[in-house]
């Protein structure tokens, strides 16, 4: 057993949270990507407890589960009808050992930002002093709402009086008629040893202003018993600042964000603007990284080293591999390849996977899509349920059609195939290796390797068209002072870089630059 691994911790997370005005739990809204309860978890779970308990009511049905999720080690404990974080603590005792020593610390669900290193100071210094409790404390300039801590004159823990009970004592006299002015608060995180704890807990009565059983009374009855009481204060306030409304969801948010966002510029990460980035606390970024401005990392998202992020690009659980570059991007679920280049404008849809060295850029779609090493995606391109390997080359306009109305279908291009520009390729459609698709074709049919495939109406010039049809338009007017100047100059064709072939019987004149393709 490591040194002052606490038997237990005790989560308490049954409140409703009523202030947030949501459908959905307080505790299982997110700040930095993770659950306000999932935040609480990792924390306790850091100390490694031998046992690790959730209080669980209010919406238990979507709580229980998700706690599951995030930690399937931990114990769920239902607490009853009766109220009070005392209550809570005794429910979650009910599913550990009757007969548990040692620590048992009590965290609550809605404080994101506590730190493992500060429960463990905390236990450290409980033990050492040999304490029956230890309550985190902090003094703030706007004590109300809180808990005040009365002391002894030997410093120690004498009771924590609630605000409301504060307020009564103040309005009809009482031995804690002035606990209002005191701006020493509890934090609602303590150390107890776990028999101090079960004994007290069972004599707690709900003689108070709110009807509740309070877990705070423990402190007073094991200070009237004789125990040694005491506080642990900390100067950092937001370890221990809890959601109660959205206003404290962003500023909670904020401040975790600034943290992690400090944690990777020290880590070797240059963001050059700490402001507008957004780093997840599940993210990893490599050293010398570049994060510009105007950047979110959310989910499970790894970034590798010599990456250039943004700016303006979200990234949700996306896989960066080093030296990778990702501009004005949005993507999910993604893996970029080492130095591999993603953007501007850019959209990677879950099950995108980019190579080594490949490239996906201006206006570019992907959903399914395993694009090889080196290969490029470039221009203006959906390309959905596709396989395009190793060095192939999409041209701009590229639309991969896999979507019948029904089904979804699947198109593969070869190793260094060229596909032409404004391409329809209409899935199921298999382009072997080293093939070419010709600009402008709508390909219902595979490729072989070495094959071209052209399928497209053959180009067709209508001589003296706009004479006929479009008689003195200014169109009119060009053509006829181009021919002029054609005459002049001696030239006799059109000269556009295409091939004439002949004429048919309508007059018109076919030129092509390629062979029509077959269908294989
Ligand atoms: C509690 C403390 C107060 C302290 C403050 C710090 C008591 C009596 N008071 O007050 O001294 O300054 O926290 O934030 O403990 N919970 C349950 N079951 C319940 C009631 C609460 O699980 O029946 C959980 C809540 O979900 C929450 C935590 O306990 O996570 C604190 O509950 P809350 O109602 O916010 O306590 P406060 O009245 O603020
Ligand atoms: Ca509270």
């Amino acid at each position: 057993m490591s040194e002052n691994r606490p038997a237990a911790v005790i989560i308490l997370a049954a409140g409703e949270g009523t202030r947030l005005k949501s459908k959905t739990p307080k505790v299982l809204h997110p700040i930095g990507g993770r659950s306000l309860v999932s935040h609480a978890i990792h924390a306790a779970r850091g100390t490694s407890p031998e046992h690790l308990v959730v209080v669980v009511r209010h919406k238990r049905e979507l709580v229980a589960p998700h706690v599951a999720e995030v930690d399937p080690a931990a114990l769920i404990a239902d607490q009853d009808e009766v109220k009070g974080t005392g209550r809570a603590v005794e429910c979650g005792l009910q599913v550990l050992p009757a007969d548990l020593t040692g620590t048992v610390l009590v965290t609550y669900g809605d404080v994101p930002l506590l730190e493992t290193t500060t429960l463990r100071e905390m236990t450290a210094a409980h033990e050492a002093s040999g304490n029956a409790v230890t309550v985190i404390t902090s003094v703030l300039e706007d004590p109300s709402g809180y808990g005040r801590v009365v002391r002894d004159t030997d410093g120690q823990v004498l009771r924590i009086v609630e605000q409301k009970d504060a307020q009564r004592a103040r309005d009809e006299g009482g031995e804690d008629a002035g606990a209002l002015d005191i701006k020493e608060i509890n934090s609602g995180i303590y150390a107890f040893d776990a028999q101090v704890l079960r004994d007290c807990l069972s004599r707690v009565g709900t003689d108070n202003a709110q009807g509740e059983k309070y877990l705070t009374d423990v402190l007073g009855l094991a200070r009237a018993a004789g125990r040694p009481v005491r506080a642990h204060v900390v100067e950092d306030r937001w370890q221990s600042e809890g959601v109660n409304d959205r206003t404290q969801l962003a500023d909670l948010g904020r401040i975790l964000n600034e943290r992690l966002v400090r944690r990777w510029m020290l880590e070797g990460v240059t963001v050059v603007d700490p402001a507008t980035t957004w780093i997840d606390a599940d993210v990893t970024i490599g050293r010398d990284t570049v994060i510009r401005p105007g950047t979110q990392l959310l989910g499970a998202t790894t970034i590798g080293e010599d990456a250039v992020i943004g700016p303006d690009t979200t990234l949700t659980s996306v896989e960066v591999g080093d030296g990778a570059s990702v501009v004005r991007t949005q993507a999910e679920l993604a893996v970029i390849g080492p130095k591999a280049t993603v953007g501007p404008f850019s959209y990677l849809r879950p099950g995108t996977e980019l190579g080594a060295g490949g490239k996906i850029g201006g206006f570019v779609e992907t959903k399914n899509a395993v694009i090889g090493e080196g290969a490029k995606v470039p221009h203006l391109t959906y390309a959905g349920d596709a396989t395009i390997k190793e060095g192939a080359n999409i041209g701009a306009g590229t639309i991969f059609a896999n979507y019948d109305g029904v089904d979804k279908h699947h198109t593969t291009i070869g190793r260094h195939s060229f596909v032409g520009s404004d391409t329809v390729l209409i899935a199921p459609v298999n382009v072997a290796d080293g093939a070419y698709v010709a600009a402008g074709s709508a390909l219902t049919g595979d490729v072989e390797p070495g094959q071209i495939a052209v399928s497209r109406a053959r180009q067709r010039n209508v001589d003296g068209w706009v004479a006929r049809k479009r008689a003195g338009t200014k169109t009119a007017a060009a053509a006829e002072a181009a021919a002029a100047e054609a005459a002049a100059s001696g030239a006799t064709s059109a000269g556009d870089g295409t091939e004439a072939t002949g004429t048919d019987e309508a007059g018109a004149r076919h030129t092509h630059s390629q062979d029509e393709g077959s269908q294989a």
